[in-house]
């Protein structure tokens, strides 16, 4: 089976992560998750400092490298990919894509959900004690979003709620 190379694209809060704790391919298939977050928490713990900390001491394009060297590494190995990045921008999604040689199937799953519910979410996110994402911040980014283009991924499925 050909490997695949799997891009989440949503907002913070839309279910990227949630929808990787169930994500199970064939037993036999092992998979990278490339995650921002992942990165965050990782630096976090190894400087002994709080998320929101280490995201201000890191800079995105110092992560957006990190990830992109971690997924190399994953496509040597001939590995499933899960980007749970937002991957709201084409450009960036495109520094990503080209990392993929041919024989990997190019999947989009984008997250929709409706408003109020994200900012519900993100709410009872922060109140857990995860990382919190304001309003200002939600809208800005939804309004960078590039849907999927024409051509852009070998399949674009959409998942709701
Ligand atoms: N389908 C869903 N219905 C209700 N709550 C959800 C759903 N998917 C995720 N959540 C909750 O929403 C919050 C954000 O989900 P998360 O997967 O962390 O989003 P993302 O990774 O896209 O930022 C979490 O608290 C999660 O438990
Ligand atoms: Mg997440």
């Amino acid at each position: 089976m050909r490997p695949r190379a799997i891009f989440l694209i949503g907002l913070p809060g839309s279910g990227k992560t949630t929808w990787v704790e169930r994500y199970r391919p064939a037993p036999d298939q092992p998979f990278a998750v490339i995650s921002t977050d992942r990165l965050i928490e990782r630096e976090a713990a190894r400087l002994g400092i709080a998320y929101d900390e280490a995201y201000r001491q890191l800079p995105s394009k110092k992560l957006a490298a990190e990830a992109r060297r971690l997924t190399r590494q994953a496509v040597e190995r001939g590995w499933d990919v899960v980007i749970d990045r937002t991957n709201l921008r084409a450009p960036t999604r495109a520094t990503f894509l080209r990392l993929f040689p041919p024989a990997y199937v190019r999947a989009a799953i984008v997250f929709a959900v409706p408003w109020a519910e994200l900012e519900r979410r993100l709410t009872a996110r922060a109140e857990a004690g995860g990382h919190r994402v304001g309003p200002r911040a939600l809208a800005e980014m939804a309004a960078i979003y590039d849907p999927p283009g024409e051509g852009e991924f070998d399949l674009v499925t959409f998942h709701q709620g």
